[in-house]
């Protein structure tokens, strides 16, 4: 597989054409932002762990049986996709509250929740990503009724599948982001990344977040976490 055109640079990817035009291929960035882009910083070898993370992650999802966009890794940074036309929504699955939702609500720091909590954000940066709800989404068409239906329906699928695998090797999974894709045959597919900048990861023992978080916050070397879940995950399979 070849790099073919930029297609879309984003703050921590940049999506090209394949030059055989078989899938796109997504470059993992050093680049980690918080904030919508307020706090940004380069931290090396991020990309390459965040690729061989989410790649792990993906191959475990689509052997379960939840289809996603990942075709294979390529490179330490890179890896092989189908091509799908991006939904612009991002969709949280909550089993703790922390971050967004105990500012937003006064909900208790680390409350854990008896049934897990979707949320849709309409991923529009001049908007600022505004939290919006099931009739919003059909409003400004992003995704029908039954669409929509069928994203949660997965996304609830993968918080359980992902809960499960996390608990084998000591993680909590506290919450995560999503995004979908509609892909050949208007078939709705998981795509994007799933990994430590887009997860809240936090240690069972020390209750540590192996996650952005640390830089979220300004605790120190983030890597440290994100090197962990890799090799926790690598140690398994
Ligand atoms: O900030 P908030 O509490 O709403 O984040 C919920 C989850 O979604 C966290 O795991 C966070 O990393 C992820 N997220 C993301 N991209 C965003 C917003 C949130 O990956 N733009």
């Amino acid at each position: 597989v070849t790099k073919g055109k930029l297609l879309y640079e984003g703050k921590a990817k940049i999506i090209y054409e394949t030059v055989e035009g078989k899938g796109y291929l997504v470059h993992f960035k050093d680049t980690i932002t918080a904030g919508n882009g307020e706090k940004k910083a380069e931290v090396p070898k991020k990309g390459e762990i965040n690729n061989q993370i989410s790649s792990l992650i993906f191959s475990y999802l689509k052997d379960k049986g939840v289809e996603n966009h990942y075709i294979s890794q390529l490179s330490t940074r890179e890896m092989l996709v189908e091509k799908v036309g991006i939904i612009p929504l991002e969709v949280v699955v909550r089993n703790v509250a922390t971050g967004s939702i105990c500012r937003r609500l006064g909900i208790k720091e680390k409350k854990v929740f008896s049934n897990p909590l979707v949320e849709y954000y309409y991923k529009n940066d001049s908007l600022g990503d505004p939290l919006i709800c099931e009739n919003h989404i059909e409003l400004l068409e992003l995704a029908t009724k039954s669409q929509l239906e069928g994203i949660k329906a997965i996304a609830l699928q993968v918080n359980a599948l992902l809960t499960e695998l996390f608990e084998s090797i000591g993680i909590i999974l506290v919450d995560f982001k999503l995004e979908f894709g509609i892909g050949e045959g208007n078939r709705i597919i998981l795509a994007d990344e799933i990994s430590p900048d887009t997860c809240r990861l936090w240690d069972m023992e020390s209750g540590a977040s192996l996650d952005k978080d640390v830089f979220r916050k300004g605790q120190g070397d983030v890597l440290q976490g994100y090197t962990e879940v890799l090799n926790r995950l690598k140690g398994r399979s």
